[in-house]
């Protein structure tokens, strides 16, 4: 009796799992991913079966940035190429539904991904729902977290701080399917931010891991850069004019670039990284302040610095508030992310088109 009753609900509970395969284009990296996912859009849970990425940084390197034309060429060939990758892994594939990054993104980027899927969906008779790449990265800490329900509950009101190469965006969530957006930036993300000093330091594309490595051995009080948009009372942030902070202070002292003088190239990157984290980190715990958040959610690209990581981390702390952030596989852009996108689209039957939307908000 016992025992059928546990065979029947084991039977339930794989009813409601769903093999989710997740593809991504939307930048430099092509990324396949297969999830198994069950639970409900409150307490969603997931399980990265395998994570399939393929960058191209090598490719876009020597142009200091990421071309279009060149990525979507690049896609066309890493996406079979995975796929097939994916099969020989598994040979027994099944899923049962495909997602796929629809926006933001390059928009011949994310056309391959869009193509693809679509075949592959109708070649396995199974649905297509898109995914917002934006949403990814903010979903991507339960790639790796709380399992149990419970914690997840108590995560609300939450602040995320969204912080990639092309967005710097701060959200209250209320929950895992609604939230507000408090501000964003006005001009250059963070990790542009990042790469553009970069290169001001002759430091390859991209920049982000490059700075943070510099600043490692240098001094972050060398030099006062400007901390943009601290002062005023709202969530918006700016990077360009720190960038400019940056770029004159290099053309002042041509003697940093030479390597001689008292401060070096790793006091730059240092200062400059203290300037960039003090206003993302001071925002993002003033919001946590203003709106009683439970928790903090950091994710995009430049979640994968451990400066600022640590940082937000303590002061959350400080104020007796939980700290989430995706493991460093899952910061930079993967299928995986897009996976738990496209299934809490899928939980929320929330229906994208399916067509490239370069500048999809969130
Ligand atoms: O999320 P992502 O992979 O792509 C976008 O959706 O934009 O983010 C890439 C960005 C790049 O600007 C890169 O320089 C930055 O993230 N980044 C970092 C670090 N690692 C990557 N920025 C600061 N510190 C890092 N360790
Ligand atoms: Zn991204």
């Amino acid at each position: 009796m016992v025992r059928a009753l546990v065979k029947a609900l084991f039977f339930i509970y794989r009813l409601t799992v769903m093999i989710i395969l997740a593809i991504e284009t939307s930048c430099d990296e092509t990324g396949i991913a297969l999830l198994d996912a069950t639970g409900t859009a409150t307490a969603p849970r997931v399980k990265v079966l395998e994570n399939l990425v393929t960058t191209q940084i090598p490719i876009h390197r020597e142009f200091g940035g990421v071309v279009p034309n060149l990525a979507k060429r690049e896609h066309l060939k890493n996406l079979p190429l995975l796929f097939a990758r994916l099969k020989a892994k598994r040979p027994k594939l099944k899923f049962d539904l495909v997602t796929v990054t629809v926006g933001p993104g390059l928009e011949p980027a994310l056309w391959t991904g869009i193509n693809f899927a679509q075949a592959l969906a109708k070649e396995h008779k199974v649905p297509l729902v898109g995914a917002n790449h934006l949403e990814g990265h903010l979903y991507s800490f339960l790639l790796s977290a709380p399992k149990n329900a419970a914690a997840i509950k108590k995560l609300f009101p939450a602040i995320a701080l969204i912080v990639s190469g092309g967005h710097t965006i701060l959200l209250k969530l209320d929950s895992f399917s609604k939230w507000k957006r408090l501000g964003e930036t006005r001009d250059d993300a963070a990790g542009e931010a990042f790469d553009k000093v970069a290169r001001l330091l002759g430091l390859s594309y991209p920049g982000g891991p490059e700075v943070e490595r510099l600043a490692r051995a240098g001094k972050s009080d060398a030099i006062a850069f400007p901390r943009p948009m601290l002062a005023e009372k709202n969530y918006d942030f700016s990077f360009s004019g720190l960038k400019t902070s940056v770029l004159y202070y290099m053309r002042d002292h041509t003697e940093i670039a030479a390597g001689k003088g008292a401060i070096s190239k790793e006091d730059v990157a240092a200062s400059f990284q203290a300037a960039a984290l003090d206003v993302l980190v001071k925002k993002t715990i003033r919001a946590v302040r203003e709106y009683g958040a439970r928790s903090v959610m950091l994710s995009g690209g430049v979640a994968a610095n451990k400066a600022l990581r640590a940082r937000l981390q303590r002061e959350a702390k400080k104020i007796g508030c939980a700290f989430f952030v995706p493991d460093f596989k899952y910061n930079l852009d993967n299928g995986a992310m897009i996976g738990i996108a496209g299934y809490m689209a899928h939980l929320r039957k929330k229906r994208y088109k399916m067509e490239a939307r370069g500048d999809m908000e969130i």
